[in-house]
């Protein structure tokens, strides 16, 4: 998604370069910067990567007001012309935005702004401005706000204010950040990285007046707003490799801990109970509810699908996983009984946001599953369950999505428990089972090597296809895609019972069928499917557990994992998928952190 970055004090240039390489990892395809010296505006864009605006931009001496953008292309080609920021026909003002303005070409003609520079959006916005500016920024600002329909995160700055940048929002995250000689605005505090600051989130339709070591707040009727700021620090090192080659791997190898820390404080081994005193206040509701819906988008939907079979299982409550950007459309049937479970890593995801305010305009009851504080999502949900993971860089989700699946195994648990469906000494098996899992988690990053040289064997193939049962089915949707959005391979899922219904028409020596045989219930059965794929010359590779029987011989590779119960055996396959698709890309020379066409956080639709 596009970041934004703006910041006024000394050394503005190379402090606004160092703000928005922290906003990197959000993807992006252009950047550029504006600043205000000597009454005057500058502007310097690129193409590509940042360090190609790095070498254009001109230091600047002095406390100046700067902003800048990472721009992933929504309206308009990922060029020149359209990369933020963005001027006024008289080049008196700049602005960058994040976000989509729906309305942009009604406005376009309403105002005849017709001497345009791009195809995009945010013009508008700064002919707008322009339009409506008779020497006080801020109303013209507010009137041209009071016209925009859609999402936005806007910085400002404008030469006759030499001494301030003028921030606004509205669906799209933006942070405010100052000390005693500085002060920053970003989509995103870990922007902030390695500075102590007094930090506010800035809400829907508010305005900020932002100058060197403070910043006034607005509402749309120019009302002065008191907001309550908080002493931040965002530790360089937890945005660091620590010595990775990519963040994808760090992050993967950190799964041990953060699985640990999505369940602290969540369970009692002695007492075998599971307690979330984030839904304390829920937990009449919870007892009531008769319909559970879980909604989410790429992995946080495979996540969900997980979870909603063993709510479904261990609670006995009738539970659904959608889509977001389907949910949202379908005019779902919600009542004042159902609760709705929205899972989002970054907290920003526009589809999962839409289907939130869906599920409360129908009376659900709406808790969070996320890993972001200060998130569109904390803000829209009645409750929030955190993952604290820790920032999550690489635009592939690894230890965020295990720490979904790590929430929703225990959220299951918890349903089952308040709604007397479990025994006290189901639910301490399950505990003791539970906190086995970061072992088994390092035993798989401690074999990685075997997966390292499956992946150097299977690298060159364009196309693969996973198929499981039951959990595993899940687990094969996120493996497929973990593969294909960082290596680019057409990977593909299939519940491994469907193969027969048609996708076995595809198998050829072409075609690599990997089968995740880690759900004892099903295991016969899915190599069974595995032989049939055998007998279509397809290359057959077998995930299972060590110690499970009868895996034929004529695979040509079985890997093989630490064992455990059925419902938490997507917390060692994953890591192990998760690990194959890391190689495999790595194998083909791809960018793993930043794969070409995605974001970290798709804030549009
Ligand atoms: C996961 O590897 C992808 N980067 C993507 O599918 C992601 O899970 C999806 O965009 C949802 O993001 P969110 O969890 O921040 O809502």
């Amino acid at each position: 998604m596009c970041g934004i970055f703006g910041y006024i004090g000394k050394n503005a240039v190379e402090m606004c370069l160092q703000g928005l390489k922290l906003l990197e990892y959000r993807g992006y395809d252009s950047s550029g910067i504006a600043y205000i010296k000597d009454s005057s505006l500058y502007i310097q864009k690129s193409i590509g990567p940042l360090n190609n605006l790095e070498k254009k931009a001109l230091q600047a001496k002095g406390d100046i007001p700067i902003i800048g953008h990472t721009r992933w292309a929504t309206h308009g080609a990922a060029n020149l012309e359209n990369a933020h920021p963005h001027t006024d026909i008289t080049q008196s003002l700049a602005i960058v935005h994040n976000g989509i303005i729906e309305n942009y070409t009604e406005l376009r003609e309403k105002f005849q702004f017709n001497q345009l520079a791009s195809e995009t959006d945010t013009e508008i916005i700064a002919c707008l401005i322009s339009y409506f500016y008779e020497k006080d920024l801020l109303q013209a600002v507010i009137k041209t706000l009071k016209l925009l329909k859609g999402s936005y995160a806007l910085a400002i700055i404008h030469k006759d204010y030499p001494d301030q940048i003028i921030a606004t929002c509205n669906q799209s995250p933006l942070a405010i950040g100052y000390s005693e000689n500085q002060a920053f605005v970003a989509s995103d505090v870990h922007a902030f990285s390695g500075i102590n600051l007094h930090s506010v989130i800035l809400k829907n339709y508010e305005v900020a007046v932002i100058k060197k070591g403070k910043a006034l707040f607005f509402n749309q009727s120019l009302q002065s707003i008191e907001k309550k700021a908080e002493k931040i620090f965002i530790d360089h090192h937890s945005i660091s490799k620590q010595g990775f080659q990519h963040f994808m791997m760090k992050e993967i190898h950190e799964q041990p801990i953060t699985f640990q820390n999505a369940i602290a404080n969540r369970f009692s081994l002695e007492a075998g109970q599971i307690f979330f005193h984030e839904l304390q206040d829920l937990k009449p509701l919870l007892k009531n509810i008769n319909h559970v819906v879980i909604v989410g988008c790429g992995s946080s939907w495979h996540a969900g699908l997980m979870g909603a079979q063993l709510i479904e299982k261990k609670a006995h409550i009738l539970t659904t996983c959608e889509i977001a950007s389907e949910f949202r459309y379908k005019d779902p049937l919600l009542s004042k009984k159902s609760l709705v479970f929205a899972i989002s890593q970054s907290g920003e995801t526009a589809d999962t946001i839409a289907a939130v305010k869906i599920a409360k305009e129908k009376g659900a009851t709406v808790v969070g599953i996320c890993n972001k504080e200060n998130s569109s999502l904390e803000r829209e949900a009645e409750k929030t369950v955190f993952l604290h993971a820790g920032p999550e860089i690489s635009v592939c989700s690894t230890k965020a999505f295990l720490s979904q699946l790590a929430v929703l195994s225990l959220l299951a648990n918890y349903l089952g428990s308040i709604n007397n469906s479990l025994s006290k000494e189901y639910i301490s098996e399950y505990l003791h089972e539970l906190v086995q899992i970061p072992l088994k988690i390092q035993q798989v990053l401690s074999d990685k090597d075997q997966l390292e040289k499956l992946a150097s064997k299977y690298s060159h193939y364009d196309q693969m296809l996973f198929i499981g049962r039951n959990l595993m089915a899940a687990a094969s949707l996120e493996a497929a895609l973990k593969l294909k959005e960082i290596s680019y391979i057409n990977a593909q899922a299939y519940p491994a019972g469907e193969l027969k219904h048609g996708p076995i028409a595809l198998l050829d020596e072409t075609l690599p069928v990997i089968g995740l045989c880690l759900n004892s219930l099903t295991l016969e059965k899915t190599v069974s499917n595995l032989m049939e794929a055998k007998a279509r010359n397809a290359p057959v590779i077998c995930f299972t557990y060590e110690g499970s029987k009868d895996i034929p011989s004529v695979f040509q590779d079985t890997i093989y994992l630490p064992p455990t119960i059925d419902d938490l055996a997507p917390f060692t396959v994953c890591t192990a998928t998760q690990l194959f698709a890391y190689f495999v890309a790595k194998k083909r020379n791809c960018n793993i952190d930043k794969p070409r066409n995605l974001a970290k956080s798709v804030t549009v639709e």
